[in-house]
């Protein structure tokens, strides 16, 4: 038996965390963005679908070079997002509704605009201003070449030079993603002392918690040493570099935000939720992020980058439970987030196009993910089954990666589309229907089929899937926390029990398979004849127990 630690219970680790990426949920000013009001309008719908919280994209002000993970002032709102009277708003309606709300927070970088770096940028060498990030001279003779071999994650050097004062060529700043976004220096203990109080105001405010952005960052080798493969960050587009990344210091930093966050629960009982964007190569490395004094959650990337194929699926969720349960954490599961081709398109390739392969394994994976033990993350239009839109024009792409890759890599706008709420036609009740106004990506015509008028009013939609399995998730004990067990099956069928009782069997396969389980299923995700599991389908069963 693979078990969780099943500890006094803890509302994040089992919780269903939804992940709202503002600018594309709903705009409720007309200018083709969403807003933090927009949030607010969708919080009913978020509570019909049955989620625990939310995690909001970053809102702060910023240019917008990645999104707004390039900040440049942490404790404000961006006013194309709204003011802090609106997130208070925002947040006193989710806290009426049950629903927790989550920030991101970005402490690895911020805005080459944040007042800091401006501050670095006019200071000369060697000053204070400068020692909060990671200025450096040149090597070669004129010091024109960058101060070590590394490469940015998003393409090109990792370094930028800029020009001093007096006009002449100057030093070098370290910037792992793009050269709008210079790393902190988190040896210098005034970073840390700032994004204190960064925590503490947002706590102050009322939030229910963290995502932390490249949590396995912020510290790099001391010295910054040339790395033996400089590319290999920006080739595997994972951060691999074993000297500007998962530096043992960042689990001090942990261990003591989660110290503030504690401070926080004592004072009102209100468990505050810590949870990392941790890219490390293991299962077990993985682990460390979590141990019981660190992150509470950190999302475990491996099932999101499995294929589609059981013996993939099974080794990575065996892994994850081994490796996280003795740390007493339980597991994040991922299938989508705003960096990933979403799993319909994913899952389809490469299914011939209108085969329904893709949904259908999205759906399966979908229940499987639900019936997991540990935490779940859903990230917004994955409840209504949208699939990648794969072909935006260039000249609307806004993904930094594209721009730095020579146009070469279409990543990430195509999971980012604004959200179809309503019509037939674009802009799908996302803003207001005017001539002058469009959503800030444009939605194809067929984002009309996966609205969510139509998702509420169909009982075979995405959405009802999610729904009832969230439901089924809340009121049934042996979901949730706890432990898994694996079941013997043919080749190609994964099954596991849960508690008391509850089997969950997925047939990875594309032909319909005898059911592992005797039985009416209580949840499938698509149709099974009576005592089949139809290919690239979920089911759960409640059984006598006989399967634990
Ligand atoms: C991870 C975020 O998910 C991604 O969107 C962002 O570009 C990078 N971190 C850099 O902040």
């Amino acid at each position: 038996m693979i078990s969780q630690r099943n500890d006094a219970r803890h509302w994040w680790r089992d919780a269903v965390i939804y992940q709202v990426y503002v600018r594309s949920f709903l705009d409720s000013t007309g200018d083709g963005i969403g807003d933090l009001a927009g949030v607010r309008a969708g919080l009913p719908y978020l509570k019909k679908l049955g989620v625990d919280g939310i995690w909001l994209s970053p809102f702060y002000p910023s240019p917008q070079h990645d999104h707004g993970y390039d900040v440049a002032d942490y404790r404000d709102v961006d006013p194309v997002f709204g003011d802090l009277g609106e997130f208070d708003l925002l947040v006193a309606a989710a806290r009426r509704l049950g629903i927790r709300v989550l920030l991101d927070i970005v402490p690895n970088h911020c805005s080459s605009e944040h007042p800091s770096f401006r501050e670095a940028l006019a200071a000369p060498p060697g000053s204070a201003a400068r020692a909060r990030f990671h200025f450096a001279d040149g090597r070669g003779p004129d010091g024109s070449e960058p101060p070590n071999n590394w490469h940015a994650m998003f393409g090109g050097p990792a370094w930028s030079r800029v020009t001093e004062a007096d006009g002449s060529p100057g030093q070098w700043y370290l910037h792992m993603f793009t050269p709008e976004q210079p790393d902190w220096n988190w040896r210098n203990p005034e970073v840390p002392a700032y994004f204190d109080q960064v925590l503490r105001f947002w706590l102050d405010r009322g939030v229910d918690g963290f995502r932390i952005d490249v949590a396995a960052g912020l510290f790099k080798h001391p010295g910054l040493p040339d790395s033996p493969d400089p590319e290999a960050d920006a080739r595997t587009r994972d951060s691999v570099n074993p000297l500007a990344w998962n530096q043992p210091e960042v689990h001090d930093v942990w261990r003591h935000w989660r110290a503030v966050c504690e401070e926080y629960t004592a004072r009102d009982g209100r468990e505050r939720l810590l949870v990392g964007e941790v890219s490390v190569p293991t299962a077990r490395e993985h682990a460390r992020y979590v141990r019981p004094d660190e992150l509470h959650q950190a999302f475990f990337f491996d099932l999101l980058s499995a294929p589609w194929d059981v013996d993939a699926f099974r080794k990575v969720i065996s892994e994850a439970i081994q490796d996280i349960a003795g740390t007493g954490s339980t597991v994040t599961w991922v299938l989508n987030n705003h960096d990933q081709v979403r799993t319909v398109t994913r899952y389809g390739e490469p299914a011939p196009e209108g085969s329904g392969l893709g949904a259908a394994r999205a759906r399966a994976a979908a229940l499987l993910m639900l019936a997991l033990p540990g935490a779940a993350y859903i990230y917004q239009g994955e409840e209504l089954g949208l699939p990648e839109v794969v072909d935006l024009p260039d000249d609307v792409l806004t993904d930094p990666i594209f721009r730095r890759t020579g146009s070469r890599a279409r990543i990430r706008d195509g999971c980012r589309v604004p959200l179809p709420w309503s019509g037939q036609a674009s802009p799908f009740g996302f803003t207001q229907e005017a001539a002058d106004v469009k959503p800030w990506l444009p939605q194809p015509e067929w984002f009309a089929e996966h609205a969510t008028d139509r998702a509420l009013a169909d009982t075979r939609s995405f959405w009802h899937l999610y729904r009832d399995g969230l439901q089924l998730r809340a009121s049934l004990p042996q979901l949730g926390d706890g432990t898994l067990r694996w079941l013997d099956t043919p080749p190609g069928i994964l099954a596991f029990s849960r508690g008391d009782g509850l089997v969950c069997a997925v047939n990875f396969g594309t032909a319909p398979t005898p059911a592992p389980v005797a039985g009416e299923p209580l949840l499938t995700s698509g149709p099974c004849p009576p005592g089949v599991l139809a290919g690239s389908t979920a089911a759960w069963w409640i059984t006598d127990g006989t399967h634990d």
